[in-house]
Order: C-alpha cells, then sequence, then structure tokens
C-alpha cells in the first residue's frame, strides 16, 4: 500500500462526514473554504457506480460519473482532487475493488461504510450489515488495499459490547487501512443518543493507526473551538463533523461561524457553478435553514421548483460573471477565462475576460480583484447584448447590501478618473466598456 502521507495523513485534520444528498460537492467545497482538511463524498453505492462511465467535463471543468440515464451519480473537480475521499456503499470485495478502480485517479482515499443502519443499505449486506461479517470486512478491506495506490479507510460504529468493538478494529487494523472512522453510536442509536466518547477513546487507545472520532455534532460540536476538545476527549486524531457542518459549514472555521445568510449564498454560488441539482441544492438549504422553515423566507424555499425559484429568493449570488458562465454553458462555448492585473501605483485591479477567442475588460479600474472580474463579466454581456442579473426583490436587506456595494464601487470610479494611468491600452480585438452606473443591478 503506498499511504499518500501528504494528503491524507489523518492527524489533527477536521473532516466533513459523509452524507447522502448532503455530501455533494458545492457542499465539499464550502466545507474545505471554511478549512476542512479532509472532504467525504456521499456513500455511494457499488452497482451503481459500476454502470457508470468517466466523463471529463470540460464546460463545468468537473470530472463527472454518469449513470447509462445520464444522471451524474459522482462530480468533483480539481480543486478537491487531494482531499475527497470516495465513500463506498459495497458487501462484495470485487466490486468494491473495480469501482474503487473507477474512481481513484480522481480522489484523496477511498471509504467503505460499515455504519449506515438504514435498511436500504443493511439489506444487501452493506452498511451496519457489515460488521457483524469480519471476515467480510477483512475481504473487502485487504482487497483494496491491495489493489489500489490510495489510501483505504472505512466508517464504522461501535458494537454492543466493548471487546468485541476492540476485536473489530484491530482485525481492521490488521488490514492495512489508513485510518478507521468511528461514529461512537451503537447501529440502534438514533443521532439524538449521547455519543459514547470513552468507547472511542478505548479504540483510540487500542490501534497505532490514526482514529477519527465522529458523532459530536449534538452535543459536543456548536464552535470550532469545540473540535480539538472532541479530538481530546476522545484521544482521537481527528475529528469528523456531520450534522454540525450540514447546519452551517463554517463550523471548520477557526474565526468563528458566519451568518446563515451568507453561507446559503455561498452555497447556492456552488450549487449555480457545478449546476446540481435543484432537488439538492434546496435540500441542503432547507437542512441549514431548519428553526426557519416555517418563517416566509423557508416556506417559499419549501416550495421552490426549479433552480432559478431558489436563485430568485437568494438574488446577490447572481452576478454578472454567473450569467455569462450560464450563457457560455447554455451556448456550448468553453467556460470564460478571467485574468486579472493589478496596478502598483495604486495598488487597483483589472481584468480580461476570454469568451469564445473575444477579449472583454473595462476600461476602469476596481479596488478588487472579484470587482473587476463582475466588471469585465458586465462589458462581454453588454457587448454580447445578454441579462446582467436578475434582481426580483428590490425590498430586501441583501438588496440594500448590494445598492451599498454598488454605491462605493460608483465612488471608487469617481475618484478613479483623477488618477494617472488608468487610460486602457487598446488592442484590437479587445473589448472595452464602461460599468459606470452598477456592477451588480439590472440596467
Ligand atoms: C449521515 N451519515 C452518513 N454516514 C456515512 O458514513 N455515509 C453517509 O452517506 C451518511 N449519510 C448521512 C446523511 C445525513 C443526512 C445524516 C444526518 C447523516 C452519518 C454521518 O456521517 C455521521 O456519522 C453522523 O451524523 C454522526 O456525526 P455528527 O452528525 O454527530 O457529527
Amino acid at each position: 500500500m503506498i499511504v499518500n502521507n501528504l494528503t491524507l495523513c489523518y492527524q489533527g485534520k477536521v473532516i466533513l462526514a459523509p452524507m447522502v444528498r448532503v455530501g455533494t460537492l458545492p457542499m465539499r467545497l464550502l466545507a474545505l473554504d471554511y478549512g476542512a482538511d479532509i472532504v467525504y463524498c456521499e456513500e455511494l453505492i457499488d452497482i451503481k457506480m459500476l454502470q457508470c462511465k468517466r466523463v471529463v467535463n470540460e464546460v463545468l471543468d468537473t470530472i463527472d460519473f454518469v449513470a447509462p440515464n445520464e444522471r451524474v451519480i459522482f462530480r468533483t473537480c480539481e480543486r478537491e482532487r487531494n482531499k475527497v475521499v470516495f465513500q463506498m456503499g459495497s458487501a462484495d470485495a470485487e466490486r468494491a475493488l473495480a469501482v474503487a478502480r473507477l474512481v481513484e485517479n480522481d480522489v484523496a482515499g477511498i471509504d467503505i461504510n460499515m455504519g449506515c443502519p438504514k435498511e436500504y443499505s443493511t439489506k444487501g449486506g452493506m452498511g451496519a450489515a457489515l460488521l457483524s461479517d469480519p471476515d467480510k470486512i477483512e475481504k473487502i478491506l485487504s482487497t483494496l488495499v491491495k489493489g489500489i495506490c490510495k489510501p483505504v479507510t472505512c466508517k464504522i460504529r461501535i458494537l454492543p459490547s466493548l471487546e468485541d468493538t476492540l476485536n473489530l478494529v484491530k482485525r481492521i487494523e490488521r488490514t492495512g487501512v489508513a485510518a478507521i472512522a468511528v461514529h461512537g453510536r451503537k447501529k440502534e442509536e438514533r443521532p439524538q443518543h449521547p455519543v459514547h466518547c470513552d468507547i472511542i477513546k478505548a479504540i483510540a487507545e487500542a490501534v497505532s493507526i490514526p482514529v477519527i472520532a465522529n458523532g459530536g455534532s449534538h452535543d459536543h460540536i456548536k464552535v470550532y473551538a469545540d473540535l480539538e476538545a472532541f479530538r481530546q476527549v476522545t484521544s482521537a486524531s481527528s475529528v469528523m463533523v456531520g450534522r454540525a457542518a450540514m447546519w452551517n459549514p463554517s463550523i471548520f472555521r477557526k474565526e468563528g461561524l458566519q451568518p446563515l445568510e451568507k453561507i446559503m449564498q455561498e452555497y447556492i454560488k456552488y450549487a449555480v457553478r457545478y449546476e446540481n441539482h435543484y432537488t439538492n441544492t434546496k435540500y441542503c438549504l432547507c437542512q441549514m435553514l431548519r428553526e426557519q422553515l416555517e418563517t416566509p423566507q423557508g416556506k417559499k424555499l419549501h416550495a421552490a421548483q426549479s433552480s432559478q425559484e431558489i436563485w430568485r429568493q437568494y438574488p446577490p449570488q447572481i452576478t454578472p460573471k454567473m450569467c455569462l458562465l450560464e450563457w457560455c454553458r447554455k451556448e456550448k462555448l468553453a467556460q470564460p477565462v478571467y485574468e486579472t492585473v493589478q496596478r502598483p501605483v495604486d495598488r487597483l485591479f483589472r481584468s480580461v475576460v476570454t469568451v469564445s477567442e473575444h477579449k472583454y475588460c473595462s476600461a476602469l479600474w476596481d479596488k478588487s480583484k472579484k470587482l473587476a472580474e463582475q466588471a469585465a463579466a458586465i462589458v462581454c454581456l453588454r457587448s454580447l447584448g445578454l441579462p446582467e442579473g436578475k434582481l426580483d426583490d428590490a425590498q430586501s436587506p441583501l438588496m440594500h447590501k448590494r445598492k451599498v456595494e454598488e454605491r462605493e464601487l460608483c465612488q471608487d470610479r469617481e475618484n478613479e478618473e483623477t488618477l494617472p494611468g488608468g487610460a486602457p491600452h487598446k488592442k484590437p480585438h479587445l473589448t472595452l466598456g464602461t460599468t459606470n452606473h452598477s456592477i451588480l443591478s439590472r440596467p
């Protein structure tokens, strides 16, 4: 086995747990943005994966594993290649190996789920059903360890007796796995039952491979500092977070939680960027809004029947860049490429966006790289006669915030006119434009 120490050494790491429907690409990227070291995908069943073809998606810049009915079962991208662990549901060593070989070059590691207590998993001999079949566990894990080059891990629940639990983890350790994640509950126990920190601790003391402590979201993990406290109380190498991250992925942020409204906007940005299915987007947003689902905003979200209906409720994420990206996708063009320069004299930025071999650039300079890219996108959209974004709710606080940003931008640009060196250098194929009244509202 070649353990990729750099990418998958579990010491002191904070990890996004595998979660069905939650652990898709937008949530994984958001967790990474906020400081998660490793992210797990949702559990994907071996039989389903075996029907998939690996497709390089040049429009989205992703790798897709696509089922015969064209559904994307697993989507990943370069950004997470050394961070994402592919979790699989399997009860068969050869099938597990075939799936692992299919995905191994695109992921950091492979995990076998042995903790799912749901019938759909256990009736096929997968998930928690494996816990009572250590021979099968050994076969699956040792086949994977021998058969692939990436680290192999597994995620278990604890057994009714400590002795059986310790015997099981020692047997698992002997297969050569890189780490064991332990959800410190028995298979009959529900998420609201207390997690058995003492058993995770006993496991961590009984084996020498890293143990990843899991199960603390409800009682132990509310803020970032709780992650280390949970790690210490369980003597584990690292901590895996499920529900607390699903409720607010900025739990991984050292400086503290970010407001939900901001998180939801960022989530939607990724959902749009990576064409996440709207039912999945809606599910994840509802999990974040969980206590506010009865509010008018929550009810509206719950009633949403399309991605567009979801976006309309959270307008700030519909930026010119996103409009341009959407249009390129529709037109089957390569995605826009932004090149930004900073001018030394006043540290302002200007970006050039290339779309279909044509370059577009604002004549004005901006105070941040982000604004400069949006300005370039606006010039492009206007030149092509395309809409720049949709705003429905002119009265919302978000809209107010946007207007403030917009005013700041205009002021900066007025100042900019008086600065030296602002004159654009015109190139033959470069379209220049100004965006002086707003980069974020429609004309
Ligand atoms: C889960 N869990 C889970 N576990 C797993 O190994 N594979 C999976 O696909 C899922 N799916 C899943 C979906 C949802 C909606 C929830 C809430 C949970 C279990 C999860 O990874 C974790 O073990 C538990 O939630 C306990 O950890 P926390 O939530 O206390 O941090």
